[in-house]
């Protein structure tokens, strides 16, 4: 299967990290609208017209299936690409629902939902979650860990202050939705200062889960083939990925 990876920005290489340690495809076409990221702060209006933009990139290429590794995206934006799209469209947000309802046996567990504030405000997390009878939710927006990741500042003063910035008023949950696919990268950090019992639920483990249920996947590709293309300076996104996904 041959499959388009779209994203924003940068953030979308966590969901590829996930499909290359899975081996699920034979090639893998990223596309990240760098010229325009963050979507996170701009309206549906914006966010789709951007989105049916990134479908008539991915015309050029005959793909199987287009995974939209962008929860902003996935919150607003899914309909209207399937319109336009001749091939099936997948999002991270349906999945990460289904993620967590996997890990957590308890309904009454508490989840908190980060994401941007575009995706917070969209309730599509509170939504799906409370359908599926887990009620007791935290959610924040957290917008500026958007550009700290794009800078590629995981760790230390400033990110201690953003969690304290953010977190003050949050108690500690069971469960954290990454609910947007820059923010595994601060997987380490959000670890070390919630503490080893959180379970951290990362759109990129939860596509691959959610694409095990609804394919069957019986070849492994073990060298698939990758491409990366960006809006602006494609070198810098390709250089990023390279070191990202330790690729040669
Ligand atoms: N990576 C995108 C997401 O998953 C958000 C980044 C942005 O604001 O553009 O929501």
């Amino acid at each position: 299967m041959k499959v388009g990876v779209f994203d924003s920005g940068i953030g979308g290489l966590t969901v590829v990290k996930s499909l290359l340690e899975h081996e699920l495809f034979e090639e893998i076409i990223y596309f990240g609208d760098t010229a325009r990221v963050p979507y996170g702060i701009k309206d549906k209006n914006t966010i789709t017209r951007y989105a049916i933009e990134a479908v008539e990139f991915f015309k050029n290429f005959e793909l199987d299936l287009i995974i939209v590794a962008c929860n902003t995206v996935s919150a607003y934006a899914l309909t209207e690409m399937r319109e336009t799209s001749p091939c099936p469209i997948i999002g991270v947000v349906e999945a990460g629902i289904l993620a967590t309802s996997n890990a957590l046996k308890d309904k009454k567990s508490n989840i908190l939902v980060l994401g941007t504030k575009a995706t917070i405000n969209s309730k599509a997390y509170e939504t799906g979650l409370n359908s599926l009878g887990f009620n007791n939710l935290q959610t924040k927006a957290t917008g500026l860990f958007v550009p700290l990741v794009e800078e590629e500042i995981f760790s230390g003063e400033i990110i201690e202050a953003t969690f304290k910035h953010y977190f003050e008023q949050i108690s500690v949950p069971h469960a954290i939705i990454l609910g947007c696919t820059h923010f595994p990268l601060l997987s380490e950090a959000l670890q070390n200062y919630f503490g080893k019992d959180t379970i951290l639920i990362h759109s990129g483990d939860a596509i691959v889960e959610h694409l095990r249920q609804k394919f069957d996947f019986k070849i492994k590709y073990k060298e698939p083939t990758l491409e990366f293309f960006a809006s602006e300076n494609p070198e810098a996104l390709r250089a990023i990925a390279k070191s990202w996904l330790q690729l040669k």
